[in-house]
């Protein structure tokens, strides 16, 4: 009897803690990507490695992005503009419809394959860089429920920029400085092969 209350109870928590993601509705979505298809493409696997894929990422980690880019705690002139207009609501479907779409594939440069997977799967015992696989899963496809970002097939150049811009301080919106942590310890060529690395990953 207690037990079978406390997993009611457990799965109704848990329930509504994913309520604030969790309302989006993909279709609705889709009618309102339009403006986001010339950078992003129609499906979120956008074509210029200047512009992230969506497509795939997962939806808790996407709305979490657009509502930081609208409170400024991601800071982004073109992001910004982008999500001034959207509603709560807007973003939740947006989410939702980039995330029900499939992460297009990438290929990594060979000669950095052997760098680029020693720096994700064990990370630099020597200099303290933790390993990538620990929190963006082993075959780099994120943890949903933790709002850790996808990173298989990801734009090799997008990735890069973003290790910078954190190891720069100039992207601070990750919780806990968890990435902040990790790509102060980077060097130049372990940003550049483990980039490459998760752009080949699926
Ligand atoms: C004019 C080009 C442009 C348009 C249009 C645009 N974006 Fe973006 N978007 C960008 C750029 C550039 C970035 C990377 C920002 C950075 O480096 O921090 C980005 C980043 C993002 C991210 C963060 C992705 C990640 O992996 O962290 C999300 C989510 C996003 N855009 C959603 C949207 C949505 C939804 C729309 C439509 C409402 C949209 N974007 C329209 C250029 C654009
Ligand atoms: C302790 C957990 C943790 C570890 C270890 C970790 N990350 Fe992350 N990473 C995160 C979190 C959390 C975010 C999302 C931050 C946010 O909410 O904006 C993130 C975001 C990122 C992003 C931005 C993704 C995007 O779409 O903009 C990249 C790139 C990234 N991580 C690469 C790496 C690499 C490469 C490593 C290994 C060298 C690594 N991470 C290790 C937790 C971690």
């Amino acid at each position: 009897m207690n037990k079978l209350f406390l997993i009611a109870a457990t799965s109704a928590l848990i329930g509504s803690a994913s309520l604030a993601w969790a309302a989006g509705d993909a279709a609705a979505g889709q009618a309102k990507s339009a403006m986001c298809a010339a950078c992003h493409s129609a499906d979120g696997n956008s074509v210029s490695p200047d512009f992230p894929k969506l497509a795939g990422q997962n939806a808790g980690y996407l709305y979490k992005q657009l509502t930081d880019f609208k409170s400024g705690a991601r800071v982004n002139a073109t992001m910004s503009g982008m999500v001034a207009p959207l509603s709560d609501q807007d973003m939740q479907d947006l989410a939702a419809y980039f995330s029900s779409q499939q992460m297009s594939k990438g290929e990594t440069d060979p000669a950095l394959a052997n760098a680029g997977q020693a720096v994700f799967r064990g990370g630099n015992l020597e200099t303290g860089v933790a390993a990538c696989m620990a929190c963006h899963g082993v075959t780099g496809k994120g943890n949903e429920g933790a709002k850790f970002p996808a990173l298989a097939g990801q734009h090799a150049k997008y990735v890069e920029l973003q290790l910078m811009t954190f190891r720069s301080v100039s992207r601070t919106n990750d919780p806990g400085m968890m990435m902040r942590n990790v790509a102060a310890k980077m060097s130049d060529a372990e940003i550049k092969a483990v980039a490459s690395y998760v752009q080949g990953l699926q």
